[in-house]
């Protein structure tokens, strides 16, 4: 007799298809899929895709064609495109690469079963649409057994931003939230399976309005869940920032000292163009009174040089903003003109340019990173261990402010949220002791 389906999932770009991935697994595995963990094993690969930047994009269509010597050996496998690019490019996925059978738009997983089925018995399937209803309602309830201690939770979905760069709004759809109280019982599952930290997740995550009082409330509701330690919300936009949201940075102890939020360039000019409908001096006011509630507050950021029309003044004001923020870590882009946004039919910066411009911002972020990391060394921080380290004995965690924490310590202790003592700061991640329980 076979044995159950095998299915692998391979996850790009955000934390959001990390989620999703968790989540359509979960649907395949009622309809009797197993997971595995490489596309060698497996009868069924899903790629759940990201369009973000061009790079990305077309990792996808490399990947396909290394799935194909598989699939020859192979030709019961099933192959499908999920995510963004599935979204965005659907049609043409399924006449460029004969190789796969399946296109699911990332609003479609709940369909994902039926669509399963449909290949099974030989047909090609797409689904694309924004469905009316929503998603989550109708994937079933997370199964797992047991979870790590830290988890992601979607609450959000989609933008309505509509920055002059950005796809997401055309590959996610409008701005959704789910329902708090749908939220609140996936978090209570969460704990009980094992989660001590809880990663709220959106494409505009404090845009939330799935109840009374924005996220803020939202938060402050998810802290009374008794065996959750901390909460982080990820990511959002300046001008969601609400004032009962950063309250809850003073307020909530299980909140954590961390905030991601993008700003992509300090030109008021170039802000303008991106159409991030604020200006610097707005952002720095905002930093500002997020500060005043929780001095601090680790502050990380989204840059993207080489925005068409950015001059090398431009550029400066966008370092000036990074000097006057002090950021714990960021991650930058080279510009990438993506078809459909209204940027892309701008006269691009010249490639050398940009590239030369993404060296000296990494540089500043780098700088920043590294002194940020050198202020933690002596002080005591909790971290929550997640799992064994590279080095036998060893532990690692996060602490409060995110920052990867590596200990000498039984595994035993993954789970737990222990004082940890820094010692050492490397080049992307602490080092430090555990400090006896007093
Ligand atoms: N080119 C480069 N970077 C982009 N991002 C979004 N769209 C583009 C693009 N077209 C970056 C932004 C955003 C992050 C998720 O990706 O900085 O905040
Ligand atoms: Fe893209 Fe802007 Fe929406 Fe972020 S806020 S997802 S950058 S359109």
């Amino acid at each position: 007799m076979a044995g159950p389906k095998k299915l692998f999932i391979k996850s790009y770009g955000c934390q959001m298809n990390v989620y999703d991935s968790e989540r359509m697994a979960e649907a395949l595995g009622a309809e009797g899929y197993v997971s595995v963990g490489t596309a060698e094993e497996a009868d069924m690969v899903l790629l759940n895709t990201c369009h973000i930047r061009e790079k990305a994009a077309e990792k996808v269509y490399s990947d396909l064609g290394r799935l194909r010597p598989l699939k020859v050996a192979n030709p019961g496998l099933k192959i499908g495109v999920a995510g963004c690019v599935a979204q965005a490019e659907g049609e043409e996925i399924l006449r460029r690469m004969p190789l796969v059978d399946l296109v699911v738009g990332p609003q479609s997983y709940h369909r994902l079963p039926a669509m399963a089925k449909a290949v099974a018995g030989g047909a090609r399937a797409i689904d694309t649409d924004f469905p009316a209803e929503d998603k989550f309602d109708h994937l079933p309830e997370r199964p797992a057994p047991s979870v790590g201690p830290t988890a992601f939770l979607t609450v959000q979905e989609g933008c309505d931003k509509f920055c002059a760069f950005c796809v997401v709004p055309y590959t996610r759809g409008a701005e959704v939230s789910r329902p708090a109280d749908r939220i609140l019982s996936e978090a209570r599952a969460l704990v009980e399976k094992g989660a001590r930290e809880i990663t709220l997740l959106g494409q505009n995550v404090n845009a939330w309005h799935g109840g009374d009082g924005g996220l803020g409330r939202l938060v402050r509701d998810l802290a009374q869940i008794d065996g959750l330690l901390r909460i982080r919300y990820t990511t959002s936009h300046p001008n969601d920032m609400d004032d009962g949201l950063i309250a809850a940075h003073g307020e909530v102890d299980k909140l954590m000292p961390y905030l991601h939020l993008p700003v992509q360039s300090g030109s008021d000019r170039i802000l303008k163009a991106m159409a991030r409908k604020h200006t610097a001096a707005q952002y720095l006011d905002l930093i500002g009174r997020i500060r005043a509630a929780r001095p601090d507050i680790l502050l990380t950021s989204d840059f993207i040089v080489g925005f068409p029309g950015e001059t090398e003044s431009d550029f400066q004001a966008t370092l000036d903003l990074i000097e006057a923020v002090g950021y714990g870590t960021a991650f930058s882009f080279k510009y990438s003109a993506r078809p459909g946004t209204p940027a892309a039919e701008k006269t691009p910066v010249a490639a050398d340019v940009a590239d030369e411009r993404l060296h000296r911002l990494q540089a500043l972020l780098s700088r920043q990173q590294k002194a940020m990391q050198e202020s933690m060394v002596g002080r005591e921080l909790g971290v929550l261990f997640e799992k064994p380290g590279r080095m036998p004995g060893q532990i690692t965690g996060k602490s409060d402010y995110n920052h990867a924490v590596h200990v000498l310590g039984d595994a035993a202790l993954t789970g737990t949220l222990q004082r940890v003592r820094i010692t050492r700061s490397d080049p992307n991640s602490l080092a430090g002791e555990l400090v006896p329980a007093p």
